[in-house]
């Protein structure tokens, strides 16, 4: 709550009010969508190429993160996604896994979040996702820093990405994205992952209700930019 409480100042000083606006407004009252994803590691599966080779690792403590910092002239979205990812870095969530173009630079990160998480995931993220079953692992925080996206990396990347859960003994590895991100769900379907629930989240005053619907059978999602 402080961690988020921080952030909101921190978008303010950095002159994105509007944004620290929107995001109080939206724990005041919201209804929002978001899709949850799945994808069944025994199945095999070929992961598509980004346009530059990856090399899909755990983050390391010298790895550079200044690709994430708040830096002036960015959108007020843009400031938002890199405060949220400083915050889960800060979550205690093991493990970030990183893509390293050859030039040595970060440029995808995502967290792999398995059962024996689910503790800190509810302190982190409350009442946000189900609870992870013991062959399932969760997909958080997909982020490729601005002068890497439109080049296939999130497909290429949280493919590869996905295939560490089975490390931790996960068949299914789920996701969720909000069903107005087409640019992430794009890169999730590129991963070979498939749609097979609803999440319906609604503020009112601060209180969350989240509730999930399956999708019988596991359906085609319409991205927003494809509406009629
Ligand atoms: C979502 C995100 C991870 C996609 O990463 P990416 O590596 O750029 O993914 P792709 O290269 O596959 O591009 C996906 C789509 O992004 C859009 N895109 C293309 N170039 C782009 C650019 N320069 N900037 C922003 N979006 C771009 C296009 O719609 C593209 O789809 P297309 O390939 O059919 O044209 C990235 O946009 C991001 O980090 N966004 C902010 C954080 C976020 O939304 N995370 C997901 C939370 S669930």
């Amino acid at each position: 709550m402080l961690s988020r409480a921080s952030d909101l100042a921190s978008l303010v000083f950095a002159g994105n009010a509007g944004k620290a606006w929107g995001a109080l407004s939206y724990r005041v009252h919201s209804d929002s969508i978001s899709v949850g994803l799945r994808r069944d590691l025994s199945v095999r599966f070929t992961s598509p190429s980004a346009s530059l080779p990856l090399t899909v690792r755990p983050l390391a403590a010298t790895d550079d993160l200044s690709s994430l910092h708040p830096e002036p002239g960015i959108t007020s979205d843009e400031a938002f996604f890199r405060l949220t990812q400083r915050r889960l870095l800060r979550s205690g969530l093991h493990t970030c896994y990183v893509a390293i173009a050859p030039d040595g630079k970060l440029c995808y990160m995502q967290w792999v979040i398995p059962a024996s998480e689910n503790e800190r995931l509810r302190g982190f993220f409350g009442n946000l996702y189900p609870l992870i079953g013991r062959d399932e692992a969760l997909l958080e925080g997909a982020y490729t820093p601005t002068a890497f996206r439109g080049k296939g990396i999130m497909g290429a990347a949280m493919a590869q990405v996905a295939e560490r859960a089975a490390e931790f003994g996960a068949r299914w590895v789920i996701t969720f994205v909000d069903q107005q991100n087409a640019a992430s769900i794009k890169g999730c379907l590129r991963a070979g992952f498939t749609p097979y629930l609803r999440r319906h989240e609604k503020f009112r005053l601060f209180y969350r209700q989240v509730k999930f619907d399956p999708l019988m059978p596991p359906a085609a999602v319409q991205l927003p930019s494809e509406k009629t």
